[in-house]
Parts: structure tokens; sequence; C-alpha cells
């Protein structure tokens, strides 16, 4: 966080993993976009901050708000109990889970009880990794591999160097609107996840600034106008 030469609004910086549509992603001109930028930006202006956003990888966000190298995450990511012993969260934003997709020629994988000995691909440090880790100690998938990007395992599937990915169900969605013909989904969603906005354990005055934002957000009616967008990005 740093002040403005005026000393009026603080700054706060944002990590995000924006190789992620629709939640963020990076437009042409090189500016991180998406539905988790529209409401961080909406909120920061309901409560008289700014925001500037830091793209990195996944795995690396819950690191660098501990060390203070981003005072926010804003990337998809799913409130668990595991994370909540490393920052605090915001009430949810958003409700998501996981699904299962496939090349759209494979006939094979219908649903997760058909994932006996094949690999799957998945984002690093992300709950589709978890799931995957459940899937592979209940001896049914045969090994997991994972990559920083969700569209480097959906490379992995094209090559056949994996049978299937787990992943958020909104942005297989988006990639497969981006890229049709690629892959497709299988069976229903694995799980029912919430995305929260995270900061630092024990940052309460950040904290209740974005849980006052994201409130007034929803109820001006704000919050519905950005969810009709999502599906542009
Ligand atoms: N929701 C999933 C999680 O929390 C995946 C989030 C990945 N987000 C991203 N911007 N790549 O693990």
């Amino acid at each position: 966080v740093f002040r403005s030469a005026d000393g009026e609004m603080p700054t706060y910086i944002v990590g995000t993993e924006a190789q992620f549509p629709p939640f963020e992603i990076v437009d042409s001109r090189g500016n991180v976009i998406g539905f988790d930028v529209d409401l961080m930006n909406a909120i920061a202006e309901d409560q008289g901050f700014k925001v500037e956003y830091l793209d990195q990888d996944f795995a690396g966000l819950i690191p660098a708000l501990q060390t203070g190298n981003v005072d926010i995450i804003a990337s998809g990511m799913t409130i668990t109990d595991e994370r909540e012993k490393e920052v605090d969260f915001s009430e949810s934003y958003i409700n998501a889970g996981l699904a299962l997709a496939v090349l759209t020629g494979n006939e094979n994988i219908k649903s997760v009880d058909d994932l006996q000995g094949k690999i799957v691909a998945v984002q690093t440090g992300s709950t589709g990794f978890l799931k995957a880790e459940e899937l592979q100690k209940a001896g049914i998938i045969a090994e997991i591999k994972d990559f920083p990007h969700v569209n480097e395992a959906i490379e992995e599937l094209k090559i056949g160097g994996a049978d299937a990915m787990i992943n958020d169900l909104p942005v297989t969605e988006a990639f497969i609107a981006a890229q049709p013909d690629v892959i497709k989904i299988v069976g229903e969603p694995l799980n029912s996840e919430d995305y929260g906005f995270a900061v630092r354990t024990g940052n309460t005055e950040l904290l209740t600034k974005i849980n006052a934002g994201l409130e007034n957000v929803k109820a001006s009616g704000k919050y519905d106008e950005l969810l009709t967008k999502l599906p542009t990005y």
C-alpha cells in the first residue's frame, strides 16, 4: 500500500493470475480486465481507495500477500479452510465449482468414474489440483500434471499428454467459447466453491472496507450490472 501525492487515497496492490477468463485476463493493451477487476474497481471506488493490478503465477499469490508484495488477492480464489489459515477472506463474491473437461473427440471419459488409470491436467496450486490429489489418493486417477496456467493444461490435452482437465467450470466455459471444438465439459460439476478476495491475516481495516464495499455494490445494483458483463470476457 502507498499513498498518493495528495495524501488522500491509499493505493492497494492487487495480485492476480490474469489468464483466467472471465474473471481476469489481459487485454490487447496489456491491461488486466475481467469480472474480478470490475468488481474490485467498483469496491475501491465505493470505499475511496485506488488499486493497481499485478499479474503473477497463481501459486505465488498467497506468498506475495504474506510478504507484502500485494495487499489484496483478486484471482477467482476459492475460500477454503486450508487457505483461511494463511489469509483472511472477504465474504463470498460469487459461486463457482469444478468441472471435468476432455478433448471433444473423447467418448471414453464421461464423468469422474471413468478416470481410472488416467492422467489429469490441472493448474498449479488450484482447488482443481486438490481435487485431482483426492482422486489420486482414492486410487482413481494415475497421474497429475500441473501447469502454471490453464491454457497450458488445455495444450497438454491437445498433445495427448493428459486425458482430462479439472478446472473451474466458468473458466473452462470461457476457454471453450473463445476456442470452440477443442475441449468439452463432461459430467456434472464436481463441487460448489465460493470465491473471496484475500487480505493479510489480521488486516481488518482493509477487509472491512472490502466487505462494506461489496455490500454497497450489491445493494446499488452495480453488482448485477457487472454480472451481465461477465460473459463478455
Ligand atoms: N478457484 C480455484 C482456486 O481457488 C482456481 C483459481 C485460479 N485463479 C486464477 N486466476 N488462475 O484454486
